[in-house]
């Protein structure tokens, strides 16, 4: 089995939640906290299906709330090249928590990021993809009165000084066993997690007051809110709440879906042959021949094709389930399974890149200046 490697600039291997959870010190969602978020959500299929499945303090979040004392949301994007389909899962929760709890919403921007650890992006490539991104995050749907985006280097000058409270408590070696960083590493990575803090506080320096923040994202991007819930309350702030999201696979074998293999990966840009190709050549867990596969089934469980079914593209259980057992029962073959998926996602990038485009013109009315 390949070696599991979660980190925020790298995730490879087959992924075991459980210890990802017992090593980050997060928590499970448990039922309770399940339905009481489903009591504002309705029947989430992210929340039902567990694909947000782990949180730190959103219980105290929620208890906030029902005392008035309402949160605002942040997440965000590295803007390393154009937005793909895992990219979109946690923007796609982070829409669906907005409008049932009628909250603001930080979207940052890392430039900065992208350009510090990459070795071949350049300052302008990074700024083509930020504004590449900055259509897929408005596709989405956010509420323009409600969603403010920031990028790190266009408003450094809200961001920095904030940054700077937040440096002066991480030392080289915090830095060091957070994140894996060497004597050689630039020294602009070292500093790097501080930005990525200051949305979580943003709201409270803008306003003058403590307002709690609740994070959604990917478990690989915990790492650096570990960081920030330690020095938030130096600086007099809340700890930030986050809520954690499994990765949606490539669609080669093992790993996250990662814009590095790009024939492996769905984009937001990619036409529908694109999209047609990739699938067809997707990796899937079926057997080497089709008498095999009648004769002993198939495996769901570490199937991509499987996987995007299970997250996005079949809302009903019973259906899944359905797929889930012919295929088991060698019922089910792949290319059948293949075809079953491929309108699904044309369909679902056709109404996004609709909606991309109409975002050109909106642009201004979510950009912070
Ligand atoms: P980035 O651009 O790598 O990823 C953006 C968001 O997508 C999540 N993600 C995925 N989710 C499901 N399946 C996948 N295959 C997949 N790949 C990525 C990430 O966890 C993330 O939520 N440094 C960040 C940008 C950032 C940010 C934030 C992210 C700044 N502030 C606050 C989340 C919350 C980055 O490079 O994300």
């Amino acid at each position: 089995m390949a070696e599991m490697i979660v980190t925020p600039w790298e995730v490879k291997g087959e992924i075991d939640y459980d210890k990802l959870l017992l090593e980050f010190g997060l928590k499970r969602i448990d039922e309770k906290l399940k339905k009481r978020l489903q009591k504002k959500l309705g029947d989430n299929i992210f929340l039902r299906r567990g694909i947000f499945f782990a949180h730190r303090d959103l219980d105290w979040l929620l208890d906030e709330y029902d005392k008035k004392n309402y949160f605002y949301l942040y997440t965000g994007r590295g803007p390393s090249g154009h937005t793909h389909l895992g990219h979109l899962l946690p923007w796609i929760f982070t829409k669906e928590l907005q409008d049932a709890y009628n909250t603001k919403l930080v979207f940052q921007l890392t430039d900065d990021e992208k350009f510090l650890f990459s070795s071949t992006l350049s300052v302008g490539d990074v700024e083509k993809f930020t504004n590449e991104n900055i259509l897929d995050i408005i596709a989405v749907g956010f509420d323009p009165k409600k969603t403010e985006i920031y990028t790190d280097m266009r408003n450094a000058k809200d961001f920095y000084p904030q940054a700077v409270r937040v440096a002066k408590h991480i030392t080289f070696s915090t830095a060091k066993a957070v994140f894996g960083f060497e004597n050689d590493s630039n020294i602009g990575k070292i500093f790097f997690t501080s930005m990525q803090a200051v949305p979580a506080f943003i709201e409270s320096v803008n306003k003058g007051k403590n307002v709690p923040c609740l994070i959604p994202h990917a478990i690989d991007q915990d790492p650096h809110f570990r960081v920030t819930r330690d020095i938030l309350p130096k600086l007099g702030y809340y700890k930030p709440s986050s809520i954690q999201c499994k990765f949606i696979p490539g669609l080669g074998k093992d790993g996250k879906m990662s814009s590095s293999e790009p024939e492996t990966c769905i984009f937001t840009i990619d036409t529908s042959k694109d999209i047609e190709r990739k699938i067809k050549k997707a990796f899937t867990g079926g057997r080497e021949s089709l008498e095999e596969q009648k004769k002993l089934g198939g495996n769901p469980d570490i199937c991509p094709i499987y996987q995007y079914f299970y997250n996005l593209f079949e809302e009903d259980d019973e259906k899944l389930e359905d797929r889930f057992r012919r295929c088991k029962n060698g019922k089910l073959m792949c290319g059948e399974c293949k075809q079953d998926l491929i309108p699904r996602v044309q369909k679902f990038m056709k109404e996004h890149q609709e909606r991309r485009e109409k975002a050109k013109k909106l642009v201004s009315k979510f950009l912070v200046k």
